[in-house]
C-alpha cells in the first residue's frame, strides 16, 4: 500500500520537525449507506498553513472536508470511523459540543450562502447568538472581519443593505468574513471560488493568503493553478484515498506517484 506509506511518512515528517499541527486525522472512513466514500485517510494539517485537497470530481474531497467539523452529521445515513484530533481531543467523542467545535473549525461552502439579512447582520447575528451583546464590540468585529476578507472598502457605506444585493464574489467574501468573525482556529473551504469570476477569484485567493497568518486553512479546489498559487501543502485524492500528500511545489513539480503526475499534468480527471 504505497498510498498509506506516503500518508504515514508525512505525519511522521511533520512530527519530527516538531511542527505545530492544527488538526490530524487517523484512518478516516466515511460511508453513505453502503457506499464507502472515504477509505482510510490519515492526514496532518500544519498550523498557519494552507493545505489544498485536489482530485477528480467524486473522489471524496468534500466528504472528507465535511468530516473535519462534523458537517456529515447533517446528512442522513452517514457513518464515520477513525479519529480526528483537534487540540488532542477526538471531535467525534460524545462529550464534544458540536456547536462550540464548529466555532473553532469554521466552514465556507461552494455556493455563497449569506443570510437574507443586512451585510452587518450577516456577521453580527451569529455572534449575538453566541452571546455577544456589546454594540461597540459587534461594530468592531464587523469592521475587522470585513477588512480581513477584503470587502470593507466596498461595503462600509452600505452595511445595512441586504447581503443578497452583493455580487457573487462579494457574497463569498462576506461568507468568509462571517466565518472569521467567530475567530476560528481552522477555516475549511469547499471550492469557495468555483462560482466566481477571475477578478473575484483572485481577491478571494489574496484574502486567504493574508488570513493564514491567523488561521489554518484547508481548501478543496478543482483548480490546480489555484492550489499551486496559494497552498503550502497539497493532498491528491482519488477514489476515496489520498494517493499523495506533500509540499505543494513537490506535488506539482516532482510527485512521487505516477497517478499524481498524470493528474497534475492533466492526463486524467
Ligand atoms: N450527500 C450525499 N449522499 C450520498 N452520497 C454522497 C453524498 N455526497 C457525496 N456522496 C458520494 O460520495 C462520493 C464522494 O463525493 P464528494 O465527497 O462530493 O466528492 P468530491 O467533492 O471530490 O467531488 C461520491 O460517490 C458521491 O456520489
Ligand atoms: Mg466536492
Amino acid at each position: 500500500m504505497v498510498e498509506n506509506q506516503v500518508q504515514d511518512s508525512h505525519i511522521i515528517q511533520l512530527d519530527k520537525k516538531e511542527k505545530k499541527l492544527a488538526l490530524y486525522t487517523e484512518d478516516i472512513h466515511v460511508y453513505y449507506g453502503q457506499n464507502e466514500a472515504i477509505k482510510g485517510v490519515s492526514l496532518a494539517f500544519e498550523k498557519n498553513k494552507i493545505t489544498s485537497l485536489i482530485g477528480p470530481s467524486g473522489c471524496g474531497k468534500s466528504t472528507y472536508l465535511r468530516s473535519l467539523n462534523r458537517m456529515n452529521d447533517e446528512i442522513a445515513n452517514t457513518k464515520i470511523t477513525g479519529k480526528i484530533f483537534y487540540r488532542d481531543i477526538d471531535i467525534n467523542a460524545p462529550e464534544i459540543d458540536v456547536y462550540e467545535m464548529r466555532k473553532n473549525i469554521g466552514m465556507v461552502f461552494q455556493r455563497p450562502n449569506p443570510f437574507s439579512k443586512s451585510i452587518y447582520e450577516n456577521i453580527a447575528f451569529p455572534l449575538k447568538r453566541h452571546g455577544l451583546k456589546d454594540k461597540a464590540k459587534l461594530d468592531e468585529i464587523v469592521e475587522t472581519s470585513l477588512k480581513q476578507a477584503a470587502l470593507w472598502d466596498q461595503v462600509k457605506d452600505d452595511l445595512h443593505k441586504s447581503a443578497l444585493a452583493l455580487s457573487g464574489g462579494q457574497q463569498q467574501r462576506l461568507c468568509i468574513a462571517r466565518a472569521i468573525a467567530m475567530e476560528p482556529d481552522i477555516l475549511l473551504l469547499d471550492e469557495p471560488a468555483s462560482a466566481l469570476d477571475p477578478i473575484s477569484t483572485s481577491k478571494v485567493e489574496e484574502t486567504l493568503i493574508n488570513l493564514k497568518e491567523k488561521y489554518t486553512i484547508i481548501i478543496v479546489t478543482h483548480n490546480m493553478q489555484q492550489a499551486a498559487r496559494i497552498s503550502d501543502y497539497t493532498a491528491f485524492f482519488y477514489m476515496g484515498n489520498v494517493i499523495e500528500y506533500d509540499q505543494t511545489r513537490k506535488i506539482f513539480t516532482r510527485p512521487k506517484i505516477q497517478q499524481t503526475e498524470d493528474y497534475v499534468s492533466g492526463h486524467f480527471g
